[in-house]
């Protein structure tokens, strides 16, 4: 029972980043409650974070051998990468797409995601407690 917790680019800028726009917690303290809220519903959470879109293509396939479910936050890759998009249905793993800000009152090249008509579940605009309840979905789907 393991599920992958995946942030794309530019958030491990976390904390530093745009305070006003993700707030002041860091990308240590999103693994921190992840992984707490995958502990609680009996899962091991693995986490990995890159810059670089074939890095996290990589880390998506990988997932395939050994995790049940995946928790998503591909940054700006979201409104960019069919390539990520693929991926994740070619792996065919259940996954949760999370955004720490509300994309959709943001500009609008924010307002279109790749992923979201292939994910189990979309969270956006919960700050990184969305992470929580991504993980407590997907445990729940899983189950
Ligand atoms: C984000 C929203 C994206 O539009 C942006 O490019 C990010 C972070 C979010 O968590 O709110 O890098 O995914």
């Amino acid at each position: 029972n393991r599920l992958l917790l995946v942030n794309g680019p530019n958030l491990n800028l976390l904390g530093t980043r745009e305070p006003e726009v993700y707030g002041s917690e860091t990308l240590d303290d999103v693994f921190a409650r992840s992984s707490a809220a995958a502990k609680a519903a009996g899962f091991d959470l693995r986490a990995f974070q890159s810059n670089h879109e074939g890095a996290l293509i990589d880390v998506i396939h990988e997932a395939k051998a050994d995790c049940d479910g995946i928790i998503i936050n591909p940054g700006a890759f979201t409104h960019t990468s069919v390539a990520l998009r693929d991926a994740l249905t070619g792996v065919a793993l259940p996954f949760a797409e999370v955004h720490i800000s509300n994309v959709h009152a943001r500009e609008p090249f924010r307002h279109h995601s790749y992923l979201s008509d292939v994910a189990s579940c979309v969270i956006v605009g919960a700050g990184v407690q969305g992470y929580e309840f991504a993980v407590q979905r997907l445990a729940t789907v899983l189950r």
